[in-house]
C-alpha cells in the first residue's frame, strides 16, 4: 500500500467517525452547531483523501487535477452562492433539488461503470452487474421523485394527490417489469460485453416514471414525509454508487443518510399520525395552497379581533405564556423580534415557553433553527408532547404565524384531511391570541375552527411588525 493509499484509508475512517459525530450532534439544539462543524470537517477530509486516491491512479496527470480543481471550484462556488441566497422558507425546495442531484449522480455513475472496462469475472461480475442495476434503479426513482417534490414544494406542480385508478397495480406492474428486465440484463451481459444495455435503458425510464408517479400521488399535507423519504432514497442511491465505485466511505455515508432519513420519515409519520406505508404508496393529504382563493375552504364563523395594546397588557399581566411559532415566523423573519419580546417578558417575571410541533414550518426542525438563530435559550423550547398538557394552566397561548399545527379539527372532526394528526391544544389556555395576516388557511388548505372559539383573539398583521409593536408597547409598560 502506498503512502497516499494509507493516508486515504485513515482519512476515510476519520471522515466516517466525523459524519457519525455530526449526526449525533445534529439531533440536539445545544450540539447542532458542533455537529455541523464535524460534518464540514469530515467532508473536507473525504475530498482530500479522494484526491489522494486519484493521484495513485496510473493515468493520473497534472491535467487530471486541473480538471478536478476547475470542477470543485465551480461547484463549490455555485453551492455557496445558492445556499447563501436561499430564503429559509425555500429550504425544502433546495433540499429536494439537491436530492435529485444525488439520484442523477447514481444513474450516471451506473452507466459509466457499465460502459467502462469490465474488470470482474464469474460471480464477481454478477455482483457488479446487480450493483449497477440496483444503483441505477434507486437513482432514477430518486432523481425524478425529487424533481416532482421540488415542483410541489414551490407550487409549480399542484399539491393535490394524483389518484390514477389502479395506481397500486400500475406501480406493481412497473416494479415487476424492472425485475424481469433485470434478469434479461444479466443474461444479456453474460452473452456479450454490454449486451444488456437496452434493458438497462428501458429500466431507467420505467424507474423514472415510478419516481414521478409515487410523488405525484402524495398530497400537499404529507410533503414533510416525502422530503425526508427522498432524503433516505438519496442516501441509498449514494450507497449504491459507493458499491459500484468500490468506495467504502461512500457506502457508509450513503447508509448513514439512508437510515437516518428513514428514521426521520418514521418520526414524521408518527407526528402526523400517518402510516408510513400509506404515505409511501400515496393518496393522502390535500392541496397545498396558502390562501382560501387557492381552492381551500372559506372561513366559517365570526372572529374576535384584538389590537397590539390589548395584547401587550394581557401578556404583561400573565404568569404563564406559551408561544407556538409556525411557518409565518419564517416568512416574516420575526425570530429576532420574538426573542426580544420573550426577554422583556421573562425579565418582568413571566414564565414564557415555546411549544414546537414536529412539522411546524416547512422542513424538519424549521422552528428550532429560527429560534437558535435568534439565540432563544434552549431550556425554554419544548417539544409538543412535553407541554401539551400544560395549556389548561396557561394564561396566554400565543400562536404566531401557525395554523395547521393548532387546528382542533385534527382531533374533533374525523372527516378533516388532517384528522388524527396530533396538534398543540392552544384553545385549552385561558386566552389564545392568534397572530396572522388574514383568515387565509395554512399549508393543508383547510379552515381552522380555533379562530372562532370564544377564548380566541385574532391579532391581524405581519408577525414581525406586530411583534415589534408589542416590544415597543411592553417597553412602555416596564416600571421606570
Ligand atoms: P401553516 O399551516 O402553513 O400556517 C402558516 C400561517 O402563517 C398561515 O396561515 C399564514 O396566514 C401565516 N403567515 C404567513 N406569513 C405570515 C406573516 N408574514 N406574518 C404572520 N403570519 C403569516 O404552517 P404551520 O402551522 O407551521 O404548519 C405547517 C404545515 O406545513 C403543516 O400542514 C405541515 O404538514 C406542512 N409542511 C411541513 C413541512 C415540515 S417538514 N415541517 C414540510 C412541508 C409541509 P396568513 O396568510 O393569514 O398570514
Amino acid at each position: 500500500m502506498t503512502l497516499s493509499e494509507s493516508f486515504a484509508s485513515v482519512s476515510y475512517i476519520a471522515a466516517i467517525g466525523l459524519f457519525i459525530l455530526s449526526l449525533g450532534g445534529l439531533s440536539q439544539h445545544e450540539s447542532s452547531r458542533r455537529g455541523n462543524m464535524f460534518g464540514i470537517i469530515g467532508m473536507l477530509l473525504a475530498l482530500v483523501a479522494t484526491l489522494a486516491i486519484v493521484g495513485t491512479h496510473p493515468d493520473a496527470s497534472a491535467s487530471t487535477f486541473g480538471i478536478l480543481a476547475v470542477v470543485l471550484i465551480a461547484a463549490g462556488t455555485i453551492g455557496a452562492f445558492v445556499a447563501s441566497r436561499v430564503a429559509m422558507t425555500s429550504m425544502p425546495e433546495l433540499v429536494a433539488m439537491l436530492h435529485s442531484f444525488v439520484g442523477a449522480a447514481a444513474v450516471l455513475v451506473g452507466f459509466s461503470n457499465y460502459l467502462g472496462p469490465q474488470h470482474a469475472a464469474g460471480s464477481d461480475a454478477l455482483v457488479h452487474e446487480l450493483e449497477i442495476y440496483i444503483g441505477i434503479f434507486i437513482g432514477a426513482i430518486t432523481f425524478t421523485g425529487s424533481i416532482i417534490a421540488f415542483g410541489k414544494l414551490n407550487g409549480k406542480i399542484s399539491g393535490k394527490p394524483l389518484m390514477i385508478p389502479g395506481r397500486h397495480l400500475i406501480n406493481l406492474l412497473m416494479v415487476i417489469a424492472c425485475v424481469v428486465l433485470g434478469v434479461m440484463f444479466v443474461q444479456g451481459t453474460e452473452a456479450a460485453a454490454q449486451g444488456g444495455l437496452t434493458e438497462l435503458i428501458i429500466m431507467t425510464v420505467i424507474a423514472g416514471v415510478i419516481g414521478v408517479h409515487l410523488v405525484m400521488a402524495i398530497g400537499g399535507a404529507d410533503m414533510p414525509v416525502v422530503v425526508s423519504m427522498l432524503n433516505s432514497y438519496s442516501g441509498w442511491a449514494a450507497a449504491a454508487a459507493g458499491f459500484m465505485l468500490e468506495n467504502d466511505l461512500l457506502i457508509v455515508t450513503g447508509a448513514l443518510v439512508g437510515s437516518s432519513g428513514a428514521i426521520l420519515s418514521f418520526i414524521m409519520c408518527r407526528a402526523m399520525n400517518r402510516s408510513f406505508i400509506s404515505v409511501i404508496l400515496g393518496g393522502f393529504g390535500t392541496g397545498g395552497g396558502s390562501s382560501p382563493a387557492a381552492g381551500s375552504e372559506q372561513p366559517q364563523g365570526e372572529v374576535t379581533p384584538i389590537n397590539v395594546d390589548q395584547t401587550a397588557d394581557m401578556l404583561s399581566e400573565a404568569k404563564n405564556v406559551i408561544i407556538v411559532p409556525g411557518y409565518g415566523v419564517a416568512v416574516a423573519q420575526a425570530q429576532h423580534s420574538l426573542a426580544e419580546m420573550v426577554k422583556l417578558l421573562r425579565d418582568a417575571g413571566v414564565n414564557v415557553r415555546f411549544g414546537i410541533h414536529p412539522v411546524a414550518g416547512r422542513l424538519p426542525g424549521h422552528m428550532n433553527v429560527l429560534l437558535a438563530e435568534a439565540n432563544v435559550p434552549y431550556d425554554i423550547v419544548f417539544e409538543m408532547d412535553e407541554l401539551n398538557h400544560d395549556f389548561p394552566t396557561t394564561d396566554v397561548a400565543m400562536v404566531i404565524g401557525a395554523n395547521d399545527i393548532v387546528n382542533p379539527a385534527a382531533l374533533e372532526d374525523p372527516t378533516s384531511p388532517i384528522a388524527g394528526m396530533p396538534v398543540l391544544e392552544v384553545w385549552k389556555a385561558k386566552t389564545c391570541v392568534v397572530m396572522k395576516r388574514s383568515m387565509a388557511s395554512g399549508y393543508a388548505g383547510i379552515d381552522n375552527p380555533l379562530f372562532y372559539k370564544e377564548n380566541t383573539r385574532m391579532l391581524f398583521g405581519d408577525a414581525k411588525k406586530n411583534v415589534d409593536a408589542l416590544v415597543a408597547k411592553l417597553r412602555e409598560l416596564e416600571p421606570a
